[in-house]
C-alpha cells in the first residue's frame, strides 16, 4: 500500500519514483521544458501541494490519476509556478533596447510613418514575458521612439505559460527590485508610487499591452487566431535556454514563421545558438545579435558550412537553402503563385490563409476577396478578411468585415473573439467585452480539445483560457 504522506519531508517513497520519472517525462513534452533529475523534487514538491489544495493526500496516486486522466488547470497553474523561472526586470539587457530603438525601430518608423495611415502599425510580441517587465519596457520604448504614437496601430503583445505571472503583469503593480537597474527619474516618469511602498505603471502604457497565456511548446502559432502573425519584432528573451532542445527546434521555427518578411527575433545572448536557424540571419550590433527573417546572399565558401547549434554564436548569414521552404512551411515564389493560381473559393481561402501567416497582408487580403467573390455569402472568408484587415490596422473595415461574418453565421465564435479584439483595440471595451462573452458562450458548448479550423486548429479550450484571462476572470487568473 502506499502510504506517503502529503506533508511527508520524503515527497515520494522510492518504489513510486519510476511513477515521478513518468510524470515529469510527461511535463517535459507538454510544457517544453527540460526537467533534469534533479528537479524531480521540485516537481514532488508541486504535485505536493497540488495534492494538499485539492484534499488529496495520496501524492502517488494523485501522479497516477494526472498521467492517466490528464492534468486539471489548477494543478498545472500550480505545477508551473513551481517549474519556471520567472526572473525578470526593467529594461534588462540594456544593450537589446539600444538595438531596438536606434537600430530596428527608426526605418519602420519612418517608412510607414510616411505612407497612408493604415500602414502606421507596428506589431511587437513578447513571448515568455512573464511578470511583464520586458512588455512594458518596449512599451515605453515605443513612446519614447514614435513621437505621434497614440496615431499608430501598435499591436503589443505578451504571453506567457504561467497563468500566475500574467495576473502581475496585467496588474501592472511592482515592487523596488523591478528597478534594479533603472534610475529614480524613470521610475518617477513612468510608475505611481503606491501608499505600500510599490509602484504603478502608468495606464496608457498598461492600455498598449495584451497579457495571454500562450504555450511555446504547443502549435498555437503563428496563428491568425491568436494574434501571432506577421511580427515586426519578437522579444523571446530568456525562454529558450529552459527548454528541450526538440523543442527548441520548433519553437524557433514557429517564432521565424510568426515574423514578417524582414522582421526581427531577438534572444539573449547566451540562447543566440539556439536562434540559428534557416531563414534567419543573424546581425551583429554593439552588445548584441539580433536574428532577421530573411535569406542573406553569402559568398560560396559561407555557403559549405554547416549552421551551428552548439553554444557559440550562429554564423553571420545562415546559407540559403535554394528550397521553397521557410521555417519547415511552403511558400510558393510570387511567380509560381500565378501558374498555380486556385480556381476555387475554398483553395483561395487557403492561400489567403497561408499567405497572412507568412506576413504577406496584401497578398492574402487579395486572395481572400477574390474568394469572396465567389462565395459573397461565406462567414468564414468574411472572417479571413476582417482577421486580415485587423493585422494590417485597418480598424473600422475589420470591424465591418466581422459583423458580416456573424451576421452570416452568428454562432461562428472566433469571429465574435476577433470582433471583441478589434473593439478592444479601438477603446470600445463595453461592446468588446459583449462580443467575448458570446464567444465565450459558443466555444464552452464545444469539447475543450475540439481544434477550431477557422483559427489554425487551435483547440476550443485554449480559445476559452485566452478570453477568461482578457475578461480577467478568477479562473483564468
Ligand atoms: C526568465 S523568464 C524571462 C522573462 C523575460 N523574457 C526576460 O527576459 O526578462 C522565463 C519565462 O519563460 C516562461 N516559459 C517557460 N516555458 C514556457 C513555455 N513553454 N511557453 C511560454 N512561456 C514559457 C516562464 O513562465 C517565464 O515566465
Amino acid at each position: 500500500m502506499r502510504s506517503t504522506a502529503v506533508n511527508s519531508p520524503e515527497l515520494l517513497d522510492p518504489e513510486s519514483h519510476g511513477l515521478l520519472e513518468a510524470f515529469c517525462g510527461h511535463l517535459s513534452g507538454v510544457l517544453g521544458l527540460d526537467i533534469p533529475r534533479r528537479r524531480w523534487p521540485e516537481v514532488a514538491r508541486a504535485v505536493r501541494v497540488a495534492a494538499r489544495e485539492q484534499g488529496c493526500p495520496d501524492v502517488p496516486g494523485c501522479i497516477e490519476r494526472m498521467l492517466s486522466q490528464g492534468i486539471d488547470p489548477e494543478t498545472m497553474d500550480v505545477i508551473i509556478h513551481h517549474l519556471t523561472v520567472g526572473e525578470t526586470y526593467f529594461f534588462r539587457d540594456p544593450a537589446a533596447f539600444a538595438a531596438l530603438r536606434d537600430h530596428i525601430l527608426p526605418p519602420l518608423i519612418r517608412s510607414r510613418g510616411s505612407g497612408p495611415a493604415e500602414g502606421r502599425r507596428l506589431r511587437i510580441w513578447s513571448a515568455g514575458c512573464s511578470t511583464g517587465e520586458e512588455a512594458y519596457s518596449i512599451a515605453i520604448a515605443l513612446q519614447e521612439c514614435v513621437p505621434d504614437w497614440e496615431r499608430w496601430h501598435i499591436t503589443l503583445l505578451a504571453t506567457d505559460v504561467n497563468r500566475a505571472a500574467l495576473a502581475i503583469a496585467r496588474q501592472g503593480v511592482y515592487r523596488d527590485w523591478s528597478f534594479r537597474t533603472t534610475s529614480p527619474e524613470f521610475r518617477a516618469r513612468h510608475f505611481q508610487r503606491l501608499p505600500d511602498g510599490h509602484y504603478r505603471i502608468d495606464e496608457r502604457l498598461k492600455a498598449m499591452v495584451s497579457f495571454l497565456p500562450l504555450n511555446l511548446a504547443e502549435d498555437a502559432y503563428p496563428a491568425v487566431g491568436t494574434n501571432t502573425t506577421a511580427m515586426d519584432v519578437i522579444f523571446c528573451r530568456n525562454v529558450l535556454m529552459y527548454l528541450q532542445p526538440e523543442h527548441v527546434q520548433r519553437a524557433v521555427a514557429r517564432l521565424q514563421r510568426s515574423l514578417c518578411e524582414g522582421g526581427w527575433l531577438m534572444v539573449s545572448a547566451v540562447e543566440a545558438g539556439l536562434a540559428a536557424t534557416p531563414g534567419l540571419v543573424c546581425e551583429r550590433l554593439p552588445g548584441v545579435l539580433l536574428f532577421r527573417k530573411g535569406e542573406a546572399a553569402v559568398p560560396p565558401a559561407a555557403r559549405r558550412s554547416s549552421v551551428s547549434k552548439g553554444g557559440n554564436p550562429p554564423p553571420a548569414a545562415i546559407p540559403r537553402t535554394g528550397r521553397p521552404f521557410r521555417g519547415g512551411e511552403i511558400v510558393r515564389p510570387p511567380e509560381r503563385e500565378a501558374a498555380q493560381a486556385p480556381a476555387d473559393a475554398d483553395s483561395m481561402r487557403v492561400t489567403a490563409r497561408t499567405l497572412a501567416n507568412a506576413g504577406r497582408l496584401d497578398d492574402a487580403l487579395a486572395w481572400c476577396e477574390r474568394a469572396l467573390a465567389q462565395q459573397p455569402l461565406d462567414a468564414v472568408g468574411a472572417y479571413l478578411r476582417g482577421s486580415i484587415l485587423l493585422e494590417q490596422g485597418r480598424m473600422e473595415e475589420a470591424v465591418a468585415a466581422f459583423r458580416r461574418s456573424l451576421y452570416f453565421e452568428p454562432g461562428l465564435a472566433v469571429a465574435q473573439f476577433a470582433l471583441g479584439n478589434a473593439l478592444a483595440a479601438q477603446g470600445r471595451d463595453a461592446q468588446a467585452a459583449k462580443h467575448y462573452r458570446h464567444a465565450l458562450t459558443g466555444l464552452r458548448a464545444l469539447p475543450p480539445g475540439q481544434a477550431l479550423p477557422e483559427a489554425d486548429d487551435l483547440p476550443a479550450g485554449q480559445l476559452v483560457r485566452m478570453i477568461e484571462a482578457i475578461l480577467g476572470m478568477e479562473s483564468a487568473a
